[in-house]
């Protein structure tokens, strides 16, 4: 999959086309020196660019009278559709000095009918923006400021020409709770971007996910009645996923609110996040800030998150990802897992989280995989972190369970060369500030440790780190010292069982 560079291309194909009619020309005037009865032929490939089918396609005013009148004011919009209708040059989409809309690449969704009242379904309208801006090369599909977009669970499907940037400087949202959310529409997602590459969500708007009832439907964790968690399907959507997509960029927007994750990346590769703002009360179910999984080359700079779940979770399959000068709390913490869920195989490698901020969380920097699977976690530095007041500060847990009884088994995912350099704060007494639960029989292993000091955020009661078959080195003395790891590697692995991806 890929982007095309559409003016390249047209360029291209009006060299191609040039060439055919100039060697048919050619051929012709050769021939119909005897044969003068032979019409002129090739009138349809030798035509310029612009008027091809697909370019004037392209070329159409996207919008029709009749969505005019949604406009709220019509006087004051620069006449942009007027600049839609194609310019007679032969290179329309690549004069970056004629200023007019078209040419900029600029698509306003109210253009295409969408109204803002926050009531209306705009999703038509958002539909058909998508799919005119995504022919067009580095297109802008503005999402306008002062006005909110209700929009349905929406496929936002490419591939599309390059550098398509989806601006949002107003507000989007979806349909008001489970009530609102029309049956025949997931309910697992809201918006999604489907096989897109080189694209680009950004602007200094917000992304509202109206989560409320959705958190507190029955099924939730004590939401029914009398505190109790009632059975049923408890589906609720995630606000932006990726699927499938690539080099992606995410920048400067605030999402607030997401009825259960905020983002998740799924199959996708070389993303950028930076500067972007999450906010969920605490107790709101399974609000994640960012999930990855099967995903590689991730960056995610300069972000405030805080929510009802992990700030940012890591699933299996994610690869070269550097997180830096992240600011999670409340929250649950920076999480590596759960991997290895129902024996499945993991692999997560090449992970930096530094220069971050976790504060008043249930967890600092944690790894968590479930009893039976396999696979590895591996090459995971956490450096320069700051503690305030967070539950299990540093934790392994290869014990990770969801209900209540889940068996030992003798197979688990593979930890090794973990490095903690620089963590430094404080930690809730009601746990240790570190945690090392590691399996039976695969042992976690090579865990360094350099200038680690956690004191306790009230009181004095200095809680022992724990340690369960984990092996490492301390590079420094930590406060509290952990006198609880093995020097060495375990036999295991001297045997050569572990499972390495
Ligand atoms: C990624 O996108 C940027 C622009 O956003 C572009 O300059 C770059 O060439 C793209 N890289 C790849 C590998 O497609
Ligand atoms: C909820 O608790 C109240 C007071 O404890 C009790 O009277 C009521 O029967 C309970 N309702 C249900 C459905 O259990
Ligand atoms: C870190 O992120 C915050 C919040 O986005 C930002 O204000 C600050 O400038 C960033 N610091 C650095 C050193 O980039
Ligand atoms: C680890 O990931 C970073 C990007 O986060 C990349 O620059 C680096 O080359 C990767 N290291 C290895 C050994 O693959
Ligand atoms: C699993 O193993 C751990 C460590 O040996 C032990 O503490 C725990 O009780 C075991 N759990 C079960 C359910 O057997
Ligand atoms: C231990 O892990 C560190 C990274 O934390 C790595 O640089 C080193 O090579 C590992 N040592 C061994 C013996 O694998």
């Amino acid at each position: 999959m890929g982007c095309s560079r559409l003016p390249l291309l047209v360029f291209c194909i009006f060299c191609l086309c040039f060439f055919l009619y100039t060697a048919q020309a050619r051929w012709h005037h050769h021939h119909t020196k005897h044969k003068h009865t032979h019409s002129q032929k090739p009138s349809g490939i030798s035509q310029p660019p612009y008027s091809s089918p697909e370019y004037a396609h392209l070329s159409e005013p996207p919008s029709t009278p009749p969505e005019f009148s949604y406009l709220p004011e019509p006087p004051t919009l620069p006449p942009e559709s007027a600049n839609l209708t194609p310019t007679p040059s032969p290179e329309p989409a690549s004069s970056p000095d004629d200023g007019s809309d078209y040419n900029s690449g600029v698509f306003d969704v109210r253009k295409f009918g969408a109204v803002g009242d926050g009531i209306t379904d705009d999703t038509d309208a958002f539909k058909m923006a998508w799919e005119t801006a995504c022919q067009v090369d580095s297109a802008v599909i503005l999402v306008p400021y002062g006005f909110t977009f209700m929009i349905q669970s929406t496929i936002f499907t490419g591939p599309c020409q390059c550098g398509l940037q989806f601006q949002v400087d107003g507000t989007l949202s979806p349909p008001d709770g489970p009530d609102s959310w029309p049956q025949k529409n997931s309910k697992r997602q809201w918006l999604v971007f489907y096989r897109v590459n080189e694209m680009s969500l950004v602007g200094g708007g917000v992304i509202d996910g109206r989560g409320e009832k959705w958190w507190d439907l029955p099924c939730k964790p004590h939401k029914g009645i009398n505190g109790t968690t009632l059975p049923g399907p408890c589906d609720s959507p995630i606000a932006i996923r990726f699927f499938m997509s690539s080099n992606l960029t995410v920048q400067g927007l605030r999402i607030k609110n997401s009825p259960q994750f905020n983002f998740r990346f799924d199959n996708c590769k070389t993303v950028h996040i930076k500067s972007i703002h999450i906010t969920a009360p605490a107790l709101s179910p399974n609000t994640d800030g960012i999930h990855i999984e099967n995903t590689n080359d991730v960056e995610i700079y300069d972000s405030v998150i805080s929510n009802g779940d992990d700030c940012i979770s890591i699933g299996s399959g994610c690869y070269d990802v550097d997180i830096r000068n992240v600011t999670c709390g409340p929250s649950h913490g920076i999480s590596i897992g759960s991997l290895g869920n129902h024996n499945s195989r993991a692999c997560v490698s090449n992970i930096t989280v530094r220069d971050s901020v976790i504060r008043v969380s249930d967890n600092g920097v944690r790894i968590k995989t479930w009893q039976g699977g396999s696979g590895a976690v591996s090459g995971i530095t956490f450096s320069n972190i700051h503690m305030d007041n967070v539950r299990n500060p540093i934790i392994i847990d290869q014990f990770y369970c969801s209900t209540k009884d889940c068996a030992n088994k003798t197979s688990a995912v593979f930890v090794s060369d973990i490095l903690y350099e620089n963590i430094k704060g404080t930690y809730n007494i009601r746990s240790p500030p570190m945690h090392f639960g590691c399996s039976d029989s695969v042992p976690c292993t090579n865990l360094t440790f350099s200038d680690v000091e956690l004191l306790p955020a009230q009181g004095d009661i200095v809680q022992d780190p724990f340690c369960w078959n984990a092996y490492g080195e301390l590079q420094t003395l930590t406060i509290p010292p952990v006198s609880c790891l093995m020097e060495g590697a375990p036999r295991s692995m001297l045997d050569n069982e572990m499972d390495y991806c």
